[in-house]
């Protein structure tokens, strides 16, 4: 039983491998799953309707659908949180695990 309960992660683990060359697409339901959780936690307090710190407001972004619409938003996203710039030093910080997912999602998005 156990064993067979890691079946379908080692599955999506080799889906999500970088040697394919098929081009993939980030599932719309870790948008909801993992990446608004995380924008929530650790970005909202400057990225939001209130403050929107370089304009950049990630609360209006409310379905996976409208965050396909932008993957230059999530690849500058990614690019702050991968160099540990955002969120700030001062600011609570993400967990590698939660810092790696996210970077995930992103990286699945079309590079264009
Ligand atoms: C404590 C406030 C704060 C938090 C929390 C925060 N940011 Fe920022 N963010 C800023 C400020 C201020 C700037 C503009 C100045 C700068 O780049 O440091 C900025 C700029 C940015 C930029 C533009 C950088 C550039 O040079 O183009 C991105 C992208 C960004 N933030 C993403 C994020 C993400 C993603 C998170 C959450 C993981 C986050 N921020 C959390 C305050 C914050």
């Amino acid at each position: 039983m156990y064993k067979l309960a890691l079946v379908p992660f080692l599955a999506s683990a080799m889906v999500a491998s970088p040697v394919q060359n098929t081009p993939s697409q980030p599932d719309p339901a870790d948008f909801n799953r993992v990446v608004k959780p995380f924008l929530k936690k650790y970005c909202y307090s400057c990225h939001d309707d209130q403050k929107a710190e370089e304009g950049i407001n990630y609360a209006k972004i409310k379905t996976a659908s409208d965050a396909m619409k932008n993957p230059r938003m999530w690849r500058k996203a990614a690019r702050e949180v991968a160099g540990k710039k955002m969120p700030p030093k001062d600011s609570s910080q993400p967990t590698s695990k939660e810092r790696k997912a996210f970077l995930d999602w992103c990286d699945k998005l079309p590079k264009r």
